[in-house]
């Protein structure tokens, strides 16, 4: 059976309404709704007050009417009367800026109080509905991602960084403070990468991105610990995006089901996006060592789309909703899931598309979604096996810092000029399996990721490196040439290039961009020059396998892929 259905959010509407809801839901094919996403103040009006009766009736409604609840933790929106007496819980900007309520994701997952209370509302969650026929599923928080730069924050990180360099003189080497006067001679003098005079140290960016992450990872554990008093799988929804804190290769272990929320950036380019966020998904699940590869879309704009570009928010063309979930479908998605089910009447998304827009059933979104419902309800998931991988490397996504050349875009383009079903993997998975490896601007490579892609070329593989690949280790530290004996030459110079200027390629209607590496040849061979002569493509056998190198970044990298990389069975 795959899953279909959304976010529902009844708490917003008077009770009537929720029959004719499920009545509706029946009509649409939707058989799982996510249910208490932001319903902390419902459920917890004051302190020591708690009111699950009208949770009880909805869920008594759902389970009657034959669909599964996906039951939420409601700790990314806590209430108003928690913030006015713990404002100590709400998180800093690294400008010093204490947030208030007003909005949502406002919270310091490292404040004792904070923790506390989504303990208790867990706890109580858990203690009542554990058990529930109707749940189905269990789905802690929502979309983890606001970093805080406050004082519980400075202790936890300092505990992080102990536990990770174990002595101030490890933290010192590994954050290369020689330079600058910045070597620190006390922990209480560590503190989170706050707004500082000029540019800031790469590898304090770096480790206080992954101590968020961690953070946010440990808050989760401990909601999951609670919820294991139910049978149902516990999952949390990741959000795909180079802002988010998440490390989600580390997450992906830690959860029952990989699941993403996944919205169209624009109107045109929809499915190629879609695809991608697909792969991504499935390359998660597959480094949980889930080898069905399945993962769930937990949320999905049913109609509209806020295009990048504009700013304008306007309705999917006809065909398009269904286009992409069949995309989600055919990469290993067990269920398609939509934000939201009835759309708000007013609060701060009331102009954001849902199933049951603000004119009801009658309606084309409604009568779209509807005959989806009964074309996925004739599916089952599928296992998808890909004989590519694309290597996405969130580390190196957030140590990336060169202007005008955006990590995720390459990586995009990658996945495109491949083609087919590819497996958008970190580097953590093991590559054995595929045929080509694609790994575009692997900017910060571990000893562990030298040793992964040197066995996997050994071992006959065909891997596929670019310009701006194995700069830095671990620390943000230069290994200058560390990938020169793979690729079979000295890169001699990077040579970042500035806006607008070009590299034209010798016997190819293309010109490279934003960056060229210069290259020695030292075993390779050269299998494309720029007109100026400089090589740009290189082929070199290593071990019974072959690298190539691409020096340079294309509009369409496909120059770059051996002819014969095809799409073969793994
Ligand atoms: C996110 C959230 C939802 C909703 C949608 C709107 O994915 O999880 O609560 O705000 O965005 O697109």
């Amino acid at each position: 059976m795959i899953h279909f259905g959304g976010d529902y959010n009844p708490e917003q509407w008077p009770e009537k309404v929720w029959t004719a809801d499920v009545e509706l839901m029946r009509r649409a094919g939707v058989n799982l709704v996510t249910v208490g996403v932001f319903a902390w103040a419902r459920l917890q009006p004051a302190p020591d007050e708690f009111d699950f009766g009208w949770l009880d009736r909805v869920l008594g409604l759902l389970g009657d009417g034959g669909i599964g609840v996906c039951l939420a933790t409601p700790t990314a929106s806590p209430p108003p009367w928690f913030t006015r007496r713990h404002p100590d819980a709400m998180p800093v900007t690294a400008d010093g800026v204490r947030l208030t309520h007003g909005s949502r994701d406002t919270y310091c997952v490292n404040a004792p109080a904070y923790r506390t209370a989504c303990a208790r509302i867990t706890g109580e969650l858990a203690a009542r509905y554990a058990r529930h026929d109707a749940v189905r599923l269990w789905h802690v928080h929502n979309e983890y991602g606001t970093t805080c730069y406050c004082d519980h924050c400075a202790a936890a990180f300092r505990s992080w960084l102990a536990d990770r360099y174990g002595d101030l003189a490890g933290l010192n080497d590994a954050w290369s403070t020689g330079f600058w006067s910045q070597r620190y001679g006390d922990w209480a003098e560590v503190l989170p990468p706050r707004a500082t005079q000029y540019l800031g140290n790469p590898a304090h960016l770096l480790d206080y991105r992954r101590f968020v992450s961690d953070a946010m990872l440990a808050h989760y554990l401990s909601q999951r610990s609670i919820l294991r008093a139910s049978d149902a799988p516990v999952t949390t929804n990741f959000v795909l995006g180079g802002w988010v804190p998440v490390d989600h290769a580390r997450w992906a272990s830690e959860v029952d089901l990989v699941a993403i929320d996944d919205y169209p950036s624009s109107v045109g380019g929809h499915l190629a996006e879609r695809a991608f966020a697909a792969d991504r998904a499935r390359g998660w699940a597959r480094a949980a060592g889930h080898d069905d590869g399945r993962w769930l879309l937990m949320e999905h704009a049913p109609g509209a789309v806020r295009d990048a570009a504009s700013g304008v928010v306007r309705p999917l063309d006809p065909g398009q909703a269904r286009a992409a979930a069949l995309t989600y479908l055919d990469r290993g998605a067990v269920g398609v899931m939509y934000f939201q089910w009835r759309q708000s009447r007013g609060g701060a998304e009331q102009w954001h598309p849902a199933i049951v827009p603000h004119q009801g059933p009658d309606t084309p979104i409604f009568a779209e979604i509807s005959a989806l419902g009964a074309e996925v309800a004739r599916r089952e998931p599928v296992t998808v096996t890909a004989a590519a991988a694309l290597i996405h490397d969130e580390q190196t996504m957030w140590a990336w810092q060169a202007p005008g050349l955006d990590y995720e875009a390459i990586c995009r383009r990658w996945h495109v000029a491949i083609g087919g079903i590819v497996d958008v993997v970190p580097p953590s998975v093991p590559l054995d399996g595929y045929r080509l490896v694609v790994a575009p601007v692997l900017y910060l490579l571990p000893a562990a990721g030298h040793r992964a892609l040197r066995d996997y070329v050994r071992g006959g593989g065909t891997l596929v490196l670019t310009f701006a690949s194995g700069l830095v280790d671990d620390c943000c530290r230069a290994t200058p040439g560390a990938l020169d004996d793979l690729i079979g030459a000295r890169v001699v110079r990077h040579v970042p290039l500035l806006p607008g200027e070009t590299v034209p390629i010798d016997g190819l209607d293309a010109v490279g961009r934003g960056w060229i590496d210069d290259l020695e040849p030292a075993g390779a061979t050269v299998l494309l020059r720029a007109a100026d002569g400089r090589p740009v493509l290189l082929e070199h056998r290593y071990g019974a396998g072959v690298v190539r190198y691409l020096a340079t970044d294309l509009d369409d990298p496909r120059p770059g892929l051996p002819t014969d990389s095809g799409r073969p069975g793994r």
